[in-house]
């Protein structure tokens, strides 16, 4: 025991200069047991790839073990976030959003999976299922929207049902250390269906409960009017962070983990 402490305290110190400095050469040394590597051939039902990535967003739902900077998915928190958008008449915001935490995402069911090759270069995709999806976030928010005039700050929450979206994922083989990894050189998604979104936003005029009732009211009754006003600049932020996050999954698993063709 009085060994241990002053050798443990030493490595805790010296961990993160060491994690530095092999940062760019770390990868993920053993295959994870849950996953059973597929075939990349082309295919329109890659049943295989389905299986994976499911097991995926489920086992590693509290972060990636070993990798740093990839944080839970469940929750998924993102530091800050900033929107723009401006579509007269019934949007001229612009909305930071802080602190920003999802609920749901291990939840994912993925309906199919497509695999394509095509000139050294594999596109997969995926349709995924969400039942229930929670965002609660710190916001702020200035500009109009449905003819309000809003300057505020507060909490925002969101509910979201039944979300399907398309996400294809574009990436090229590239080898390094002797193993050959993935690069993610493209990532694009596409809604293709949503039932519902509620929201509530706290402290719209300075704590006016009744204005503020009326306005999230107004907001949730015209729910997809909104939703397709801000779904562009709401798809591309979604797709920078996933493609933040894959870039860096596949940068440290070796692709032989998950896919036969390059073992
Ligand atoms: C995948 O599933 C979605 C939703 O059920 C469907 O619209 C799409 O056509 C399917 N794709 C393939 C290639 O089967
Ligand atoms: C965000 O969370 C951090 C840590 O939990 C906290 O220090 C910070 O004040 C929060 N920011 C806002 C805008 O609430
Ligand atoms: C999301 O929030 C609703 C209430 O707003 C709650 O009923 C539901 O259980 C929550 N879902 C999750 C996954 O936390
Ligand atoms: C991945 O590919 C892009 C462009 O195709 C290239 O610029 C980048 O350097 C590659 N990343 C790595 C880690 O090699
Ligand atoms: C909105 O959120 C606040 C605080 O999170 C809560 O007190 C209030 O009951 C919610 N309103 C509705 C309509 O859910």
């Amino acid at each position: 025991m009085q060994l241990h402490m002053p050798v443990a305290l030493w490595f805790s110190l010296l961990a993160p200069l060491w994690l530095a400095a092999v940062q760019a050469q770390q990868f993920l040394q053993e295959p994870p047991a849950f996953i059973k590597p597929c075939l990349l051939k082309d295919s329109l039902s890659n049943d295989c790839l389905t299986a994976n990535i499911e097991s995926l967003f489920q086992h590693w739902r509290n972060g990636v073990p070993g990798l740093h900077g990839v944080g839970s998915l469940d929750p998924f928190r993102v530091g800050r976030l900033r929107i723009a958008q401006r579509v007269p008449p019934n949007v001229d915001v612009s909305v930071e959003l802080r602190n920003m935490s999802t609920i749901g995402l291990s939840q994912a069911k993925i309906l199919n999976s497509t695999t394509l090759l095509n000139s050294g270069q594999y596109t997969l995709g995926f349709h995924v299922h969400l039942t229930r999806i929670n965002i609660t976030s710190n916001y702020k928010l200035k500009g109009h929207v449905l003819l309000l005039n809003l300057n505020s700050a507060g909490i925002l929450s969101a509910d979201l049902d039944n979300l399907e979206f398309y996400v294809a994922l574009r990436m090229r083989p590239q080898s390094a250390e002797g193993l050959v990894f993935m690069n993610v050189t493209a990532i694009k998604t596409d809604i293709v269906r949503i039932d519902k979104i509620r929201v509530n936003l706290t402290n719209l005029f300075g704590g006016n409960q009744e204005l503020e009732r009326s306005a999230n009211e107004l907001f949730n009754e015209n729910w997809r009017v909104l939703f397709d006003v801000l779904r562009p600049v709401l798809t591309e932020t979604f797709d920078a962070v996933l493609q933040d996050r894959f870039t860096k999954i596949f940068r440290y698993l070796p692709a032989k983990y998950l896919f036969e063709d390059f073992a």
